[in-house]
């Protein structure tokens, strides 16, 4: 294939993102791993499901980063999931670590890529990424607010027993428990939720979209979600190679949308050729920007922990 997309990381996340990445026939997949065999045995396994999947897409494994060269698109999984009991912002320092190492390479090594990031916590670690490669911020974003969206998407079509593709809906903030559900900006082939759900029924849904990562942590036990999570990074690649112009909500750099500057936060954007091509500035009640900003106010304290 003549596109190529390197997934950093071969654990859930990564592994799963590089099967659907292979099933969507977008690209040749280089997937790497500090821990030496598996992302090899990963990728092995990923490429003979090809013949009788009907994909051409190779997936290779790697220990070298100097593999992932040529990349069009670097897809960021590498780092600690949660365990029960544990927020997005606990893995912090860890990740921190992780990403700066990481994001060296990638400048080193696929100076021209683009960079979807799905580490937690998902914000500052956009944030990092896009400070130590110094790469353009139409170039860097984070993958969190697909995720939010089809989880809202989901349990929306589960209350209604309807198409779960015919619910279109939007989730702001950062990806955590600050997040913004908005069911103004929520319908069903066109008709907002408001006029189909009852309002207590609404509340439930969107707080159980906010915590919606956390109900998987505590029945995995030992990790957090994964199929979710590569799927909506798969979307953000696709529509990203294809020039598909989908407005997606993804962490991005804002520069006073919203009332907001200096910091990544889900947003909805157009994503394109060239990355992060627009933000779109949606009207927002009084509560809905109240929210908004006071979900970055928190990030912009978790980046003094960085440095920033
Ligand atoms: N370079 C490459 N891979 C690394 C590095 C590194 N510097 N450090 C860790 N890894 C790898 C681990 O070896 C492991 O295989 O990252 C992988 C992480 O896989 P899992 O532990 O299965 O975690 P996963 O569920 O995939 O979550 C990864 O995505 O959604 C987020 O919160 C989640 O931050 C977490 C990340």
């Amino acid at each position: 294939m003549n596109k190529k997309i390197a997934v950093i990381g071969a654990g859930n996340v990564g592994a799963s993102t590089a099967m659907y990445l292979a099933e969507a026939n977008l690209a040749d997949v280089v997937m790497v791993d500090i821990i030496e065999g598996v992302p090899q045995g990963k990728g092995l396994d990923l490429s003979q499901a090809g013949p009788v999947r009907g994909y051409n897409a190779m997936v290779k494994g790697t220990n070298k980063f100097s593999d992932i060269k040529g990349s069009d698109i670097v897809i960021m999984t590498a780092g600690l999931p949660r365990k029960p009991g544990m927020s997005r912002e606990d893995l912090l320092n860890m990740n921190a670590d992780i990403v700066g190492s990481v994001a060296r390479e990638i400048k080193k090594y696929a100076p021209n890529s683009y960079v979807i990031v799905v580490s937690n916590p998902l914000d500052l670690m956009t944030f990092h990424m896009q400070k130590v490669t110094g790469f353009p911020k139409n170039r860097v974003c984070g993958q969190a607010g697909v995720l939010d969206s089809t989880r809202f998407r989901c349990f929306v079509a589960m209350e209604l027993n309807v198409s779960m593709t015919e619910v279109q809906a939007m989730v702001l903030g950062g990806h955590g428990d600050t997040m913004v559900p908005l069911p103004r900006y929520t319908t069903v082939a066109g008709i907002p939720i408001g006029e189909l759900i009852p309002k207590d029924r609404i509340k439930a849904i969107s707080e159980r979209t906010r915590v919606g990562g956390g109900e998987i942590v505590k029945l995995l036990k030992t990790g957090s979600a994964y199929y979710a999570p590569a799927a909506a990074s798969v979307q953000m690649c696709r529509s990203i190679l294809n020039d598909e112009k989908r407005v997606l909500p993804s962490s991005a750099y804002l520069t006073g949308q919203y009332g907001i500057k200096d910091i990544y936060i889900g947003v909805p954007v157009v994503l394109g050729a060239k990355g992060v091509e627009r933000i779109i500035e949606l009207k927002l009640s009084k509560s809905e920007l109240t929210a908004l900003q006071g979900s970055a106010k928190t990030y912009k304290e978790h980046l003094k922990i960085l440095g920033y």
